[in-house]
């Protein structure tokens, strides 16, 4: 069911929601990162706002403009955002992370440039902190919100990041499937909550999609 919802239905709610990618800094000029626009975070952050959220947006880089009236943190790194939304984390009643955090940084960051003086170089990779795992460790009566970006099985992964990370739901979308995913203003997604009940929802504008994951939301807030 798509609602156009208009009234204040969130007023009251306050509102954690993680965008876009983040940047792991390589050397001065260079870093690895995620596809990710920003796009689906944006966008929920916007009804969020819209029906009468209070809305903290967190986001890595994404070229994209600011909203009125969200209090917006621009982060780059994965340790930075997972900072941020901690210090954040005891003022929110929900936490929404659409961001695609790098699961992986270089190990150290060369201070120079690296050079092309070698044929081949080896770049070593170290484990980003897990932001989510660590959100539901301490996560007392909030509201845990994922996402699970998959190329294959997709409810099985999906449901066993409920369990690790102790969300309350996860948006799951086929990254493979045309019409979802990246760079596109549509998204295919099903919803998956605690006890592994799935809603599949058609191909929708990431507009209507954010509403869904609201609804859902408001839901398990009640
Ligand atoms: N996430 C996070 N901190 C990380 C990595 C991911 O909080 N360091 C969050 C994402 O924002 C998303 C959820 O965890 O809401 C699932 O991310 P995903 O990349 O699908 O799963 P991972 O747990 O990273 O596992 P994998 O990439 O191996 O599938
Ligand atoms: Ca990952």
């Amino acid at each position: 069911t798509l609602s156009v919802t208009q009234h204040k239905d969130l007023a009251g709610v306050h509102l954690i929601v993680t965008a876009g990618p983040t940047q792991e800094p390589i050397d001065p000029v260079r870093y690895i990162t995620n596809r990710s626009s920003g796009k689906m975070g944006y966008s929920i952050a916007e009804r969020a706002h819209k029906r009468g959220a209070e809305v903290l947006l967190i986001t890595g880089p994404t070229g994209l403009p600011a909203v009125d009236g969200i209090k917006t943190i621009n982060i780059k790194t994965c340790e930075e955002m997972l900072e941020q939304v901690r210090h954040n984390f005891e003022w929110a009643d929900a936490v929404i992370m659409a961001a695609a955090v790098a699961d992986y940084r270089p190990e150290y960051v060369s201070e120079q440039k690296i050079k092309k003086d070698d044929d081949a170089i080896m770049l070593k990779l170290v484990k980003n902190p897990d932001i989510l795992e660590q959100l539901g460790k301490i996560k007392g009566n909030k509201k845990l919100v994922g996402f699970a970006a998959e190329t294959e099985a997709l409810y099985e992964n999906a449901k066993k990041k409920i369990d690790k990370k102790n969300l309350d739901m996860i948006v799951a979308n086929d990254v493979t499937e045309k019409g979802a995913g990246f760079e596109v203003d549509t998204n295919i997604i099903s919803i998956i909550d605690r006890d592994g009940k799935v809603t599949k929802y058609p191909l929708m504008s990431k507009m209507q999609v954010a509403d869904a994951i609201l609804d859902r939301m408001l839901d398990i807030l009640k």
